[in-house]
């Protein structure tokens, strides 16, 4: 929701901008510390749900470790002088693998046996003993879109519950690596949260497996995946991190000195961030009416990769034409007055079908020139934006 002394600002802001609301986003931060601290858990923050320096600056001001996935990450971590940096991903670079031991990161997550002999001769040639964590493949349904679901023997990532005997022999013999911990990632955007007690009972077990092996593992990593509200991003602005941190504390079994370590990106800014994009053009189809924005899938793939639901609002109806009050809520019998609403396919400007945020929107009367909001785009937005069609690098905005 936004005031409307902020939707005055960005009348004078050149479109399209992301918008980010950094009270909000320290107010989330505050909420999933209450809840974390509680249970001594540590918190890394996944980068990859947005790299965007102001919003690092604030998540490293409040403590939280990183959780990176390229060596520019694990640069950009370090540089901002993050806590216990943790490096995954399945194919990591000789180059990257080098940064990340010059950077003495707290752990590799590692996704083969391959990968962590590379790592063995990288950290031999410095002198260095590298810490690695096992990535497991729990086999573990996140019930979430196939193309963001990890956690499944199909998916690329981890290694398999049956290679671990092999995997971990040899890895004992490595004289460079050690071995402190386990990890899991089942998925993202995870609303059920059944999937998270799936994956602990399964932590259990294999956990139980390294015991038997003799192994002791200082941590245990469950990676990310807490899903956000896209539909209700006023009314859920903060994730439910209560329900979520105290599901593990009730399934996940600690040993005595272990620490239990999370992977957490969207939850973080996804509803902090918003994209602001102008009205172009609004187009009469055959069924519908196109709003076509000057915002397109260069600046927000999701619609167009996952087909996500974002919503969608024209912010200048609320501004202008229907009187938003001073605590930037519609009065109630406006924004809620069916026969006022009409539908549109609210579509960019890119040479693709696929360039289309929402169809069958229910908006006010829209024209040229007013002001959009897509909601919920803090995480997976400006970082996966494109220049395609030498289109401009996207900006941002904050409120302070
Ligand atoms: N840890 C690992 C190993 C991951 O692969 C990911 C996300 C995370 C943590 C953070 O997950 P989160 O808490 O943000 O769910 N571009 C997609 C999402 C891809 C997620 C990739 N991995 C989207 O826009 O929905």
């Amino acid at each position: 929701m936004f005031s409307k002394q902020t939707i005055q600002k960005f009348q004078h802001t050149p479109t399209p901008f992301y918008y980010y609301d950094l009270e909000l986003l320290k107010n989330t931060i505050n909420a999933l510390k209450k809840e974390s601290d509680k249970y001594g858990y540590h918190v890394h923050y996944a980068l990859k749900a947005n790299a965007n320096n102001e919003i690092l600056s604030v998540i490293q001001n409040s403590g939280l470790g990183a959780d990176c996935v390229s060596g520019n990450e694990v640069k950009k971590a370090s540089d901002l002088e993050f806590d216990k940096i943790f490096f995954a991903g399945v194919g990591k670079s000789d180059e990257e693998i080098n940064v990340a031991l010059d950077r003495n990161i707290t752990c590799f997550n590692c996704e083969s046996l391959q990968e962590i002999e590379v790592i063995n001769e990288l950290a031999q040639k410095k002198n260095k003993i590298a810490p690695i964590a096992f990535r497991i493949n729990p086999n573990v349904n996140a019930n979430t879109h196939k193309y963001i679901t990890t956690g499944l023997e199909e998916n690329k990532f981890g290694i398999n519950v049956w290679e671990l005997e092999e995997v971990v022999k040899r890895t004992q013999q490595l004289k460079n690596i050690k071995i402190t911990g386990i990890h899991f990632h089942i998925g993202s955007q995870i609303t059920d949260l059944s999937a998270f007690k799936s994956l602990c009972l399964r932590a259990n077990e294999i956990q139980s497996w390294f015991i038997s092996h003799k192994i002791t593992l200082e941590h245990i990593n469950v990676g990310g995946g807490l899903g956000v509200d896209y539909h209700e991003p006023d009314k859920n602005s903060i994730p439910d991190f209560a329900a979520y941190f105290s599901l593990f504390k009730e399934f996940l079994e600690l040993r005595p000195n272990q620490t239990l370590h999370f992977e957490i990106g969207r939850a973080i800014v996804a509803q902090c961030g918003s994209l602001i994009s102008k009205v172009l053009y609004v187009k009469k189809g055959v069924t519908t009416s196109f709003v076509i924005l000057d915002a397109g899938m260069t600046e927000l793939i999701r619609p167009a990769l996952y087909q996500s639901y974002h919503k969608i609002e024209n912010i200048s109806v609320m501004v202008n034409g229907q009187g938003l009050m001073d605590n930037g809520k519609m009065p109630l019998a406006i924004s809620h007055q069916p026969s006022s609403m009409h539908r549109y396919d609210v579509v960019g400007p890119i040479c693709e079908s696929s360039d289309c945020f929402g169809k069958a929107v229910m908006l006010p009367e829209t024209k040229r020139g007013d002001l959009v909001a897509i909601r919920t785009t803090g995480a997976y937005g400006e970082v996966m934006a494109s220049q395609y069609n030498l289109r401009e690098k996207v900006k941002a905005i904050y409120s302070k």
